[in-house]
């Protein structure tokens, strides 16, 4: 599928969900996973290691569909990795909720 379409179908997915879908107790464990596992490479307050800052300062300017299809597939070519695979649309869009969300910020 070329780039593109694909990159349009995240935008719709990412849209057409909502965080609400992700129980209390998945959320406490997506936090984990945010400082632990994001942690590792952004610093584990968020605030930049060998990944930019994670911080929703950082993340004002950027949009939530960027942020999710970054989140989704990764950045080729640099270490950022896809966690399609191990993360539901619901759960990335409750992590760019999280990161963006200021009283929520690390
Ligand atoms: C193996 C290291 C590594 C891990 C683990 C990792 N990242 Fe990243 N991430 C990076 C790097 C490096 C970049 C910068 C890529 C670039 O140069 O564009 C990045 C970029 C990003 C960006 C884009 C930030 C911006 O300002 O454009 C977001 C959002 C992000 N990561 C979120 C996450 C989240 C959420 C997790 C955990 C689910 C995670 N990352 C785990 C290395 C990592």
């Amino acid at each position: 599928m070329p780039r593109t379409l694909v990159f349009l179908a995240l935008c719709a997915l990412a849209t057409s969900t909502t965080a609400a879908a992700v129980s209390a107790e998945r959320q406490t464990e997506l936090r984990d996973l945010v400082h632990q596992d994001c942690g590792a490479c952004h610093g584990m307050r968020l605030t930049g290691g060998l990944g930019p800052a994670l911080t929703s300062q950082a993340l004002q300017g950027k949009s939530h569909d960027f942020l999710f299809v970054t989140i989704s597939e990764g950045r080729p070519g640099t270490p950022m990795p896809p966690w399609r695979t191990q993360l539901t649309e619901q759960e990335i869009n409750w992590i760019v909720d999280y990161l963006k969300t200021p009283e929520e910020s690390p």
